[in-house]
């Protein structure tokens, strides 16, 4: 299927862009923004290709909404530089960069019908009559609202109001599109039905995108390449498998899902088989792949995913952990269980699918845990300042344990 083709058999980008090519090169160098002693965005520096959608995914105040700012043309960095498509438009302001933008809130005119909303880019660039009527209705089509132009925005959905908004941002055929949560205020079936629809429009009209959000799901859902936040600065950029895979250290292991995380010191490094030999807090020995460039020496934290997590029957070389369950959460598609580890302050989380036969143990019986060495990821032991993972899914502190789950 040629690009710009939907399901539909229309040529969308014709419409939209007529025939120009509809996406833009982004690249941020150096991209630095203060506010007084406030660092919001530091040094950072991304290059985004045509067509890419890339998502900025990142807690509370680490800069995602600020870099958004800045490329949109509604902020000006303090040091840097933006370039689209290789020109300079660092200072060039936001009406002349030609770039969609969906906001949080949807922002509709609330005195004007769906289609003037939608028609409103066009008249303020000075399109004709008849091009206006074409692309807002070949607009509202898009995003499958055909027809209901007439309406006011209080007679719509949210999720309605949120596709006026999209058509909105797309109808003048912007080479990039940039969203900042655009989906927040939406309940979590009509938020995933909407990333499907999003990703659907990108797909046909082929333009670039730079999407924020806070929800993991939602960017792995969505991206082609992830870049965590933290702040200001991105900590690790790839696509959803390499940055659940092979995180870069323990604030993307557990931002990006959920991850145990278990202190130990490394005994020996066997260098044919790159595997370190970790000592566990409970005196157990196991082995783990060295990768990241880490320097298999000293105090280490090893991560493990608890889907990864296996229960044993018994003690043995691959179950090296032994404790009580503290807690069974039952999840409809998988069963969690809060094991409180003997030998350790750790509360370590296992994640079972929920499978016909599956035993679950009851809570205060005691269980081994074990993992495939592969599973195991190692992270050099970081400072107590950078453990706190503010809106990861941790098990460590047992909070959630004790108000039950
Ligand atoms: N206009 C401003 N004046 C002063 N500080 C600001 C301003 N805008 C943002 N900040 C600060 O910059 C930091 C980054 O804010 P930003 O809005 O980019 O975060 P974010 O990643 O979008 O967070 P959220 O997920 O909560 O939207 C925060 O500490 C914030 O308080
Ligand atoms: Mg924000």
């Amino acid at each position: 299927m040629a690009r710009g083709v939907a399901a539909t058999g229309r040529d969308w980008a014709a419409v939209f862009t007529r025939g120009a090519v509809g996406s833009a090169r982004v690249q941020l160098e150096q991209l630095t923004k203060r506010y007084g002693d406030l660092v919001a965005v530091d040094a950072l520096s991304l290059d985004i290709a045509p067509g890419e959608f890339l998502t900025l995914l990142g807690p509370s105040g680490s800069g995602k909404t600020t870099t958004l700012m800045m490329l949109a043309g509604f902020e000006y960095p303090t040091t840097g530089r933006i370039a689209i498509d290789g020109s300079d438009v660092t200072f060039r302001p936001p009406h002349k960069r030609d770039i969609g933008v969906v906001f949080q809130s949807y922002a509709l005119f609330p005195h004007l019908t769906v289609f003037d909303n939608i028609a409103f880019p066009l008249s303020v660039r000075g399109y004709g009559k008849e091009e206006i009527r074409t692309r807002v209705e070949a607009a509202l089509e898009l995003v499958q609202l055909g027809g209901q132009g007439r309406r006011m925005p209080r007679q719509l959905s949210g999720g309605m109001q949120q596709r006026v908004a999209l058509a909105r941002a797309i109808v003048f055929g912007p080479r990039l599109l940039l969203m900042d949560e655009p989906l927040g205020a939406l309940d979590r079936k009509l938020r995933e039905s909407m990333q499907l629809e999003i990703k659907r429009i990108q797909q046909s009209l082929g333009t670039t995108v730079l999407y924020v959000t806070h929800d993991q799901d939602e960017a792995l859902t969505m991206s082609d390449r992830i870049a965590v936040m933290n702040h200001g600065r991105i900590v690790q950029i790839g696509t959803a498998a390499e940055l659940y895979e092979r995180p870069a250290d323990e604030f993307v292991a557990g931002f990006l899902g959920e991850c145990n995380f278990l202190p130990g010191t490394v005994q020996a490094f066997d260098a044919a088989s790159r595997q370190a030999h970790v000592g566990l807090a409970n005196g157990t020995i196991v082995a783990a792949p060295v990768a990241n460039g880490v320097v298999p020496a000293g105090a280490v934290t090893l991560g493990v995913r608890p889907e990864r997590c296996l229960i044993r029957e018994g003690p043995g070389p691959d179950a090296p952990l032994i404790g009580r369950v503290q807690q069974v959460a039952y999840l409809g598609d998988a069963v969690k269980l809060y094991v409180a580890v003997e030998g350790g302050a750790e509360t370590v989380v296992v994640k079972q699918l929920n499978r016909e036969g599956l035993r679950v143990p009851q809570r205060g019986e005691v269980v081994h845990i074990g993992w495939a060495s592969a599973d195991a990821r190692l992270f050099p032991r970081a400072v107590a300042a950078e453990r706190s993972r503010p809106l990861a899914a941790t098990p460590a502190t047992g909070e959630r344990v004790d108000h039950g789950v």
